[in-house]
């Protein structure tokens, strides 16, 4: 059966109240279009696998949303076109009728893989189980770090969304709650009657990071009353209690679920914890907790893939490290792992503690947030002369290593966060995201902390620093001048996608640049073996590898060569455009920002920054010097306004290839006008995969995307 099946059909009829016969067009029309848009919204958010294009959806969504607002009767709360945010509330209503309490769970002190050991001997003995019974069934899961949720569902509609509060009583977030795509307004006709759903919101880090951009960026602007969020739960938790939903429903939230609770036979609310908790399942022939998070699945709630039924202590401790191995990976985060006993019949007999039950545990990871003293406030510069704080600390452990600095991003967040000194603050580290302090504890600020003030001046180079209107940085108007950047620059130039200088370290470049050898980047070439050979650690053997890389580096391309020139805002994908548009270095160095806007991709701001790139003679000089030290590339014919074959469209490539590298099959790729990215979506036109092609093959399959083997891209693109 489709979702579709399950979603359509006369349940349906009944709950938005049109004619059961199906007479009255207007609403079986309303009730189809309801259908189709849960099917295509599970689709979407909960499989990411949508099968019909955004336009499609808008367009039956807005033929939905006419239908309600000329027949206001056909409204029903589990409309898709509610997600989108109702009227702001002056404050949150009570809940106090829930199945059961929402309960938490004991934590494992020992965070090694050996608390799962612990957790294991205590199940065993409480069920007094001896040595030669079996292994112990467990339901591993992780434990998100988002915020608890229990949604109520009756008659297949949800009908309310409330918070933990303190376990009995909750606050109503249903409206908040309806504007997250991922959970469902309705549920297929075969779901119980009335059912709670427990779960965690959260925001992704990639949703977070991108957040606290925009809000860094509207801070910038000088927009009042506006502040960055300390972590993903916070800014999750301060979305989900948001009074306005319009609000609420801008700030991009996610769900899962891994409790079900159906009611227990005695409905006057007497029973007990575990009457309330665990006999609604087994009434419904629910054993497992497995098949618990089954059912969900089938219903339509997402549900975690990293979740697994393990046997005994060894299934535990594998779950745990295999998970602590890819939690940086993960795009949220998670605080630890959490281990349920699968079989609900043993879960009764262990019962409960008081609020929390015997039968699961969450063990924990390192943390991702600690406290630490600040010991300085550096100014770091970057390549494009970019000034930003950063926070020296005393060494802590956070989220699995060592850190001693975090960002403090800007001036005004520095001082938004007022970071002094020997103060102490929360530092945050989770995934690959830079460690960042995230907040200041006040109470233990000593009296002598020093406030920070943004250097107008270049650390490193004494030049005035400048912040343009609407900006957040200060830049050192150095440009070459300062060493920083100068190192920067080269490193830049010499990287495997510009002009690829293999042996150029970051150490080697420092120790050029601090010795004055190398100033600019035409120094580079005219570097022989005694000069490199006098630097300290510099055997001849690794001297002559490093000149012999530094000779190969000079036959490149016109994109590496641009792209390594490091003007700001001009990335290897603009470099690619420019090249093909212009074909020769001169007609790009001479072109007006107006020649310069015609180029796909090009903006004002990026026109802009070329032009004040090549109209400084330092910088002409330098490419004129380049040149002249034997740094060569084919130049082609314009291509401007000729379109090439595979403008506009995006491929991925996935597996390896029998002949040609990645990077080949990406050089050729573009060069025939298409876009290369990394990731399979809806968008993308064709994947082409080689051999261990893995899960972008799978997606591309699951939506339809052409998939393309080598022979076949030659075949696209001529070239066999
Ligand atoms: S089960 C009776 N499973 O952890 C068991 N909780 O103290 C009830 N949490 O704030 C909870 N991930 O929101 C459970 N996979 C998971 C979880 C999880 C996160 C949170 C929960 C609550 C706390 C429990």
């Amino acid at each position: 059966m489709s979702t579709a099946d399950l979603f359509g059909g006369s349940a349906a009829n009944l709950i938005d109240g049109s004619d059961a016969n199906g007479r009255n067009d207007v609403g079986s029309r309303a009730t189809k279009l309801r259908a189709q848009l849960h099917h295509h919204g599970h689709q979407y958010y909960v499989l990411d696998a949508p099968t019909i294009p955004d336009a499609e959806y808008d367009r039956l969504f807005k033929e939905l949303q006419a239908l309600e607002a000329a027949h206001p009767e056909l409204l029903t709360p589990d409309s898709p076109t509610q997600r989108v945010g109702g009227k702001p509330l002056d404050a949150f209503a009570k809940v106090t009728d829930r199945l059961a309490p929402m309960l938490s769970i004991r934590t494992e002190t020992d965070t090694e893989a050996s608390g799962a050991e612990a957790f294991d001997t205590r199940i065993r003995k409480e069920l007094t189980l001896t040595d030669t019974d079996p292994l112990v069934e467990y339901v591993a899961e992780l434990k998100f770090d988002g915020l608890a949720m229990s949604l109520r569902y009756e008659n297949g509609v949800l009908v309310q969304a409330s918070t933990r509060g303190d376990g009995e009583t909750g606050e109503d977030v249903t409206q908040n709650i309806r504007t997250i795509g991922q959970i469902p307004l309705r549920l297929p006709v075969h779901a119980p009657a009335v059912l709670e759903v427990r779960g965690e919101v959260y925001m992704t880090r990639a949703h977070f990071e991108n957040l606290n951009e925009r809000q860094r960026a509207r801070i910038a602007a000088g927009e009042k009353g506006e502040k960055t969020f300390v972590n993903p739960r916070n800014a999750a938790a301060g979305a989900v209690r948001q009074l306005d939903p319009s609000i609420a429903a801008q700030r991009p939230l996610s769900f899962f679920a891994y409790s079900l609770i159906l009611p227990s036979k005695s409905k006057d609310g007497s029973g007990t914890i575990s009457e309330k908790y665990l006999d609604g399942l087994i009434h419904h022939d629910i054993h497992t907790q497995g098949k618990a998070l089954d059912k969900l699945r089938e219903w339509g709630f997402p549900i975690c893939e990293h979740t697994e039924v393990v046997k005994g202590s060894a299934g535990l401790v594998a779950f745990h490290q295999k998970i602590s191995q890819v939690r940086d990976a993960l795009p949220f985060d998670i605080d630890g792992v959490v281990y349920k006993v699968n079989d609900i019949q043993k879960e009764m007999r262990l019962g409960f503690v008081t609020r929390e039950p015997r039968w699961a545990v969450a063990h924990k990871y390192p943390a991702q947030e600690q406290l630490t003293t600040v010991q300085a406030i550096e100014v770091q510069v970057g390549r494009t002369g970019k000034l930003t704080p950063v926070a020296k600390l005393a060494p802590v452990f956070v989220g699995g290593v060592t850190v001693t600095n975090a960002t403090l991003h800007n001036e005004d967040e520095a001082r938004r966060k007022d970071v002094r000194v020997g103060d102490t603050v929360v530092v945050r580290r989770a995934g690959d995201v830079i460690p960042e302090v995230v907040s200041v504890v006040l109470e233990k600020r000593p009296q002598d902390a020093q406030i920070f003030t943004m250097l107008h001046q270049c650390p490193v180079c004494g030049s005035p620093a400048v912040r343009e209107e609407g900006e957040a940085d200060y830049r050192c108007t150095g440009g070459l001048f300062c060493s920083a950047q100068r190192k920067q620059a080269i490193l830049h130039f010499a990287h495997r996608r510009a002009v690829e200088i293999e042996d150029l370290g970051d150490k080697l470049v420092e120790q050029l640049v601090d010795a004055g050898v190398v100033k600019t980047l035409p120094d580079l070439y005219r570097l022989g073996l005694t000069a490199l050979v006098t630097l300290e650690r510099m055997a001849e053997k690794s001297a002559n590898n490093v000149l012999v890389s530094i000779e190969k580096s000079k036959q490149t391309t016109l994109p590496r060569f641009l792209f390594g020139l490091g003007i700001r805002h001009v990335g290897e994908a603009t470099a690619k455009e420019l090249a093909r548009h212009f074909g020769k270095m001169d007609a790009i160095m001479d072109a007006t920002v107006d020649q310069l806007l015609q180029v796909a991709d090009v903006g004002p701001i990026v026109a802009q920054s070329l032009r004040t790139f090549f109209d400084q003679p330092h910088n002409r000089e330098v490419v004129e010097q380049l040149r002249a030290c034997g740094v060569t590339w084919t130049e082609g014919e314009p291509t401007a306004g000729a379109s090439l074959p595979l403008a506009g469209q995006t491929f991925v490539l996935t597996g390896t290839l029998p002949t040609l590298s990645r990077d080949e099959a990406k050089d050729m790729l573009e060069a025939a006008g298409a876009k290369v990215s990394g990731s399979v979506s809806k968008k993308t036109h064709c994947v082409v995969a080689g051999s261990e092609a893995g899960s972008k093959l799978d997606k591309a399959i699951e939506l339809g995307i052409k998939v393309l083997d080598e022979a076949g891209l030659k075949k696209l693109l001529s070239v066999d």
